[in-house]
């Protein structure tokens, strides 16, 4: 049977995540797709961090080591910021590997880049863990644009920040205490600031943009407002009004062709569709022509989500498309 050899960069909640469904699903991956999945390396920062066991799997801070052994077939990426991540992916594209990537914050600035490379190349790159977690949005949205429009697409993209509005309001816990929670369940970067500031948000519609609409507008006409400004005070006023606070990143057409988007706090009523979207879940709201509204609700955040759909796009490039159910 023909095994598959693949890295993983970054082992922290979403990289341990890819470790533990390969292995767990390990009997009916290899039944779905005809395929052995080997974990040969894994790439951190720190190799002296205690973490999960992975016998026969090399554990390296190093990922020029991974590289020299010249038969990597995927590359998943799970680690932080614009770099090296970037550089790191284009040296996998440029040595023959497909690559599958949560990392968003890289994604938004250079996923055009990314995909023209592996275009060329003739190897894909896969990128549905970077918006909306386990949410397959970006399944939905491909499949859509052979024959259909897109128009505008607006919902709730950050899983921490909804995950603390509920907190506040449904409990009543102060914003930092939610957000302390959001941490330790792994929903939050491990630095915040992007996800109560509304930049993380902000870069998933940026990654819409560009697959819906071949393009982005131009970063700075986009006004992007977290949700740190969000008070206890004002939840409860709002909450007696029958009105709930989301945080909603929205991007539209214009009749002259124009891109227009928003990022920040709204209060919506009762008989709004994100009203009823609670705690860490996502949902997106997708205008077409064809269809109208499409709206796809689940899990924003997490380690099992998360990976679950980075699991889905391994099954995609090996020929089977429906991602493995993971229900813990
Ligand atoms: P995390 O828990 O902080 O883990 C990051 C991992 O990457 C760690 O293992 C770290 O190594 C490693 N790392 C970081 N910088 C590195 C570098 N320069 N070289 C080598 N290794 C490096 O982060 P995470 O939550 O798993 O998120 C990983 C990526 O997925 C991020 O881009 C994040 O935005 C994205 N994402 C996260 C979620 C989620 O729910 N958590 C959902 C969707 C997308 P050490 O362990 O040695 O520190
Ligand atoms: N920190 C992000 C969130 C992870 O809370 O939505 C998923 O991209």
């Amino acid at each position: 049977m023909p095994s598959i050899k693949v890295a993983i960069l970054g082992f922290g909640t979403v990289g341990e995540g890819i470790y533990r469904i390969l292995n767990e699903r390990k009997e009916e991956i290899k039944k779905e797709t005809g395929h052995t999945i080997d974990i040969v390396s894994i790439l951190v920062r720190d190799t002296a961090k205690e973490r999960l066991a992975t016998p026969g799997t090399r554990i390296t801070d190093d990922v020029q080591e991974i590289f020299a052994t010249g038969d990597i077939d995927v590359v998943f990426e799970a680690i932080v910021g614009e770099e090296p991540a970037y550089s790191y992916l284009s040296e996998a594209i440029e040595k023959g590997c497909h690559v599958i990537t949560a990392n968003k914050t890289m994604f938004a600035q250079h996923g055009p880049a990314l995909l023209k490379h592996a275009a060329f190349r003739g190897v894909q790159v896969c990128y549905e863990a970077t918006t909306a977690g386990g949410v397959p949005i970006i399944r939905t949205i491909s499949g859509l644009l052979p024959t259909d429009r897109v128009r505008r697409i607006r919902g709730i993209f950050n899983g921490t920040s909804n995950f603390i509005l509920t907190k506040m309001r449904e409990e009543g816990i102060p914003f930092e205490a939610a957000l302390h929670e959001a941490q330790v369940l792994g929903y939050a970067e491990a630095d915040p600031t992007d996800d109560i500031g509304g930049k993380d948000a902000f870069r998933k519609l940026m990654i819409l943009s560009a697959l819906s609409f071949g393009r982005q507008p131009d970063w700075q006409d986009v006004p992007i407002v977290g949700i740190d400004g969000v008070t206890i005070e004002a939840v409860k006023d709002a909450s007696a009004g029958k009105l709930r606070y989301r945080h909603v990143a929205d991007i539209a057409l214009d009749e002259n062709g124009a891109l227009h988007g928003s990022v920040g706090p709204v209060l919506i009523g009762p008989e709004h569709p994100l009203y009823g979207v609670d705690g860490v879940d996502n949902a997106i709201i997708v205008d077409t022509d064809h269809l109208g509204a499409l709206t796809l609700i689940g899990p924003g955040a997490g380690m099992y989500p998360t990976a679950s759909a980075m699991v889905g796009d391994l099954l995609q490039i090996v020929g089977k498309r429906e991602a493995v159910v993971v229900t813990s």
